[in-house]
Parts: structure tokens; sequence; C-alpha cells
């Protein structure tokens, strides 16, 4: 489904060039929870954006669906990361000044399509319904990423990319939301998942790393 091929991107500095990412070869196939691990530094972010269409490596394709969508139209990849991507940060991204229900249906909102019923729904899968109408900061931190998948998964995408989305949570809420990744993966949304938390691997269907020498590594 999604495919990066090649993927090389080097920044330049003020004495030369650094190399971030060397010749990546990743397959994420529909269903798949997918953990990268990998030291600081090594690049694990910046392939994400490259994946996000956010930054353009110095070579390397990204196909989704078979079509390199590195070379399409900024229309085209806005569109793409509203309804195929759902994106999910490692820290506190939702907005404050909007209920829950209204986070999560912001993609759709974004797009002029809000329908609370699909909102609501994501909560009652979730067990969280009786959140619906709260405010952000009166959840708790592992509440919180729970409800920034849930608008991650607003637009029914094809796959979510996560960088480091537990990063600032206890090992209970860690496991929690390893186990939703690994249920999203099992019903069909591929997870592309960033962590430094190696318990991750247990729930995953594969695991990558990214070496200091800037290459990927599969160890699961
Ligand atoms: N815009 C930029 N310009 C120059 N160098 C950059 C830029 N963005 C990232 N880098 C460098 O690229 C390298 C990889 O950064 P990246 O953020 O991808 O690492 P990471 O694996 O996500 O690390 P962490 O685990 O700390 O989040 C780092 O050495 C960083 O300093
Ligand atoms: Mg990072």
């Amino acid at each position: 489904m999604l495919e990066i091929k090649k993927l090389s991107k080097t920044y330049k500095e003020a004495h030369g060039k650094i190399t971030v990412l060397k010749d990546i070869n990743l397959k994420i196939d529909a269903g798949k929870f997918i953990v990268l691990l990998g030291p600081s530094g090594s690049g694990k972010s910046t392939l994400l954006n490259l994946i996000a269409m956010l930054d353009k490596p110095d070579c390397g394709e990204v196909l989704l669906d078979g079509k390199n969508i590195l070379r399409i139209s900024e229309d085209k990849k806005a569109e793409l990361r509203l309804n195929s991507f759902g994106f999910v940060f490692q820290f506190d991204s939702l907005l404050p000044e909007f209920t829950v229900l209204e986070n999560i249906e912001f993609p759709a909102i974004m797009k002029g399509e809000q329908n609370n019923k699909v909102g609501v729904e994501l909560l009652e899968n979730f067990g969280l319904a009786k959140f619906s109408s709260k405010m952000p900061q009166t959840l708790s931190g592992g509440e919180k990423q729970r409800v920034a998948i849930m608008r991650a998964l607003r637009n029914n995408p094809k796959i979510i990319l996560a960088d480091e989305p537990t990063g600032n949570l206890d090992a209970d809420k860690k496991t929690k939301i390893f186990k939703d990744f690994a249920s999203l993966a099992k019903k069909g949304t591929s997870v592309l998942m960033v962590t430094h938390d190696t318990h991750a691997c247990d729930f995953a269907d594969e695991v990558y790393q990214l070496t200091d020498t800037h290459h990927i590594k599969k160890i699961k």
C-alpha cells in the first residue's frame, strides 16, 4: 500500500552536508502495525515528515497505492494529508477551546463535512463516550492522546503516522495506546509509529530500526 524506495535525505549545514537518511526501503502493507525505533537524531521524524510530504528527499520515491506522492500538486498533497493520512504527535495537540467531540470532528470540519455521528461512534468504540462534551484540559495525558488518535481516524485514513505518541505517558497508558494501534491495524488501518519504547515491539506486526549510520534495519 505504502512503499518507500531508496529514499535519501541530507541537510545543508554551515560546514557541509549532514546525511540523515540513507537508501531507505520500507513497505507498509494494509492492516499492519509497524514500529520504528532508533536513537535520537537517527532520522525518524525526518522519515515521517517525508512520508507526510512536508519535506522533500534528495532522491527516492514514496508510493501510495503505486503512485509517487512526492510528484503531485500541492493541492493534491493537502487532500491526501486530510483524507489518506492521520497524524498523532508526541505532545498534546488538541485545541483547548473546543470540546472533545469537536476536536475529533475537526478534520471533517476542515472539509465542511462535520457529522457528529462519526465522532460519537469513535468515542463509543474507544469506551470514552462520557468524555464527549468535556474540555481537553480536564482529561488525563493518556485520555488526551486517545482523543488525538480518534481525531486522526476521523476521515478514515489508510495510514496513521504517529511520532512518539506515548512520549509523556506512564507505562499503563502507553500499553493502552499500543493496544489501540494493534487493534486499529487488525481492522485495516495501517499504523507507522515512532517510539523509543521497545515494549511496543510486543504489540507490533513488524519492527524496524534506524541505525547510527542512518540506514534502516528490520528487527521483527
Ligand atoms: N531542518 C533541519 N535542518 C538541518 N538539520 C536538521 C533539520 N531537521 C532535522 N535535522 C537534523 O537531522 C537529524 C535527524 O533529525 P530527526 O528529527 O529526524 O531525528 P529523530 O530520529 O526524530 O530524533 P528524536 O528521537 O530525538 O526525535 C538530526 O541530527 C537533526 O539535527
Ligand atoms: Mg523525532
